[in-house]
């Protein structure tokens, strides 16, 4: 639980609050992970109610998500599906406030009858809406490897879907787009393209070797050396268990001269055209 909370580290700017889970998810994941995330959910907002500062609109008050949806008919109808729906503001009921946790108090830009610009916050163009509580996916895009979101040539919602049901798809793609991997495929063609030898290692997803946001490592990995293939490819002998075996070729010799991945070896890690064992 402990872990849960401080590997997500979803900080809640002083005055908002993360309702129980039950009512966005009853229907729609199985009921052990529903009650699981419904504890999570208690105990890490109950243990991190931190102060940090919503984004602020100078003068305006928070009006809460109905006041929205007269101008923004498909935003507030996709809404209530998104893990953020269920955050809302001390004093107003559950999810209420939602809109305006990322977006601000919006009394004046309604006032002002809207409009682009006036007077309400889009964390698509500052990415510090969302740093208020992701602190740390704020720490990840400060490590010396990362997409450049920090430097403005990237956002959050190339990647994120910040009203809709999916919140791991970039804004504004339809349903058949798979999860992950169609995410990265927008901008890493040749990564993600169809291989004759495919590496079933994509299967699960490039996450499984890249962190998305940031790593102390080159090229986003995970780890830097064979930990990163060995944790689904090691294979010790009865005969001389201190052995390295990996897909019944002794590895102990290969492994001394570097990444798996290192020219001359499995240097086709995500796949191959011409050579079954990713060799290039
Ligand atoms: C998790 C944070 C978050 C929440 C909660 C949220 N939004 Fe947004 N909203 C964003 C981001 C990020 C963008 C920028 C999207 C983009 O550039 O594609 C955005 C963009 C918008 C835009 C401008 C779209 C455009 O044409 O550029 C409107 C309008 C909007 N949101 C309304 C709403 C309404 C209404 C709600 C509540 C029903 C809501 N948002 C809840 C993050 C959020
Ligand atoms: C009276 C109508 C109206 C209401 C009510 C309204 N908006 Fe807007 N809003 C607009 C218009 C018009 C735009 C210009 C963009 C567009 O045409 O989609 C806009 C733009 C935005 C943008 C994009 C700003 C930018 O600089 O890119 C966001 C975000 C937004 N609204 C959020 C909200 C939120 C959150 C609420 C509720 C608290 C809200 N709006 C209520 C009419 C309204
Ligand atoms: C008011 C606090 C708050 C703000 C602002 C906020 N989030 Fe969140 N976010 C949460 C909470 C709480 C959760 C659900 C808890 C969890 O899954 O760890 C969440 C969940 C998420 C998740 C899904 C995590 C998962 O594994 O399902 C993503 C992705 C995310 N937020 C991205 C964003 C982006 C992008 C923005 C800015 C556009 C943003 N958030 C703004 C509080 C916030
Ligand atoms: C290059 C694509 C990409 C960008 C850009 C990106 N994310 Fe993510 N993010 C992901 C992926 C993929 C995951 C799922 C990671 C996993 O499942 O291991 C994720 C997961 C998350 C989570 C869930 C917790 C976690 O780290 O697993 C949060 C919160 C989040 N992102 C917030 C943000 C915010 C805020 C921004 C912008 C400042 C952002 N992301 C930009 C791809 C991206
Ligand atoms: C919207 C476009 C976009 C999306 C989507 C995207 N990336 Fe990237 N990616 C970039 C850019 C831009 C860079 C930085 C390239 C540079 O600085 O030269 C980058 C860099 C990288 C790098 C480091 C490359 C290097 O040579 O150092 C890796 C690895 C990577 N991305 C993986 C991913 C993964 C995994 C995903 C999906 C979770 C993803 N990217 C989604 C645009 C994107
Ligand atoms: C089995 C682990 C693994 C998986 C899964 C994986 N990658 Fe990689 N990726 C690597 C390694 C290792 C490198 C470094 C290669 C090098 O330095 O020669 C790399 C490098 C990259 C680069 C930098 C350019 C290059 O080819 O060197 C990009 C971009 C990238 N990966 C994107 C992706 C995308 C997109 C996916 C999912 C479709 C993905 N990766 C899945 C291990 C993986
Ligand atoms: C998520 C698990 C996973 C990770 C991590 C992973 N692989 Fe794989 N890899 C597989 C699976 C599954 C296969 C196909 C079944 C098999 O041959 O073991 C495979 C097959 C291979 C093959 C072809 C084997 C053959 O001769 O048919 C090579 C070479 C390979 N992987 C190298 C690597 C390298 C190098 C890395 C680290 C960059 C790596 N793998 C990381 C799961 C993984």
């Amino acid at each position: 639980m402990g872990r849960f909370c401080h590997a997500r580290a979803v900080q809640f700017p002083a005055a908002f609050r993360m309702e129980p889970i039950h009512a966005r998810f009853a229907g729609l994941l199985g009921l052990a992970l529903l009650t699981a995330a419904a504890i999570a959910f208690a105990s890490c907002s109950a243990l991190q109610r931190t102060v940090v500062a919503p984004p602020a609109i100078e003068g305006a008050t928070f009006t809460g998500n109905a006041s929205c949806a007269e101008c923004h008919t498909n935003y507030s109808r996709a809404f209530p599906s998104s893990p953020h729906a269920r955050v809302h503001r001390d004093g107003s009921t559950r999810g209420d406030t939602g809109c305006e946790s990322c977006h601000g108090p919006g009394s004046k830009h309604i006032a002002a009858g809207g409009g682009r610009g006036k007077l309400i916050v889009n964390p698509g163009k500052d990415p510090q809406a969302c740093y208020n509580c992701h602190l740390q996916t704020h720490a990840e895009f400060q490590l010396p490897q990362h997409h450049p979101v920090p430097e403005g040539r990237m956002n959050c919602v190339q990647c994120h879907d910040p009203h809709g049901r999916d919140i791991l798809k970039p804004a504004g793609f339809g349903l058949g787009m798979a999860r992950l991997n169609e995410t990265c495929a927008e901008c890493h063609r040749e990564q993600a393209k169809p291989q004759v030898y495919e590496h079933r290692a994509l299967w699960e997803g490039c996450t499984t070797c890249h962190n998305p946001h940031g790593s102390v490592h080159a090229k986003l990995l995970i780890q830097r050396d064979l930990n990163l293939c060995l944790k689904c490819h090691a294979q010790a002998t009865g005969a001389n268990p201190g052995m390295l075996i990996i897909g019944k070729i002794p590895h102990d010799q290969f492994v001394k001269q570097g990444a798996c991945w290192s020219a001359g070896c499995h240097s086709a890690v995500h796949g191959s055209s011409v050579s079954p064992r990713l060799h290039y």
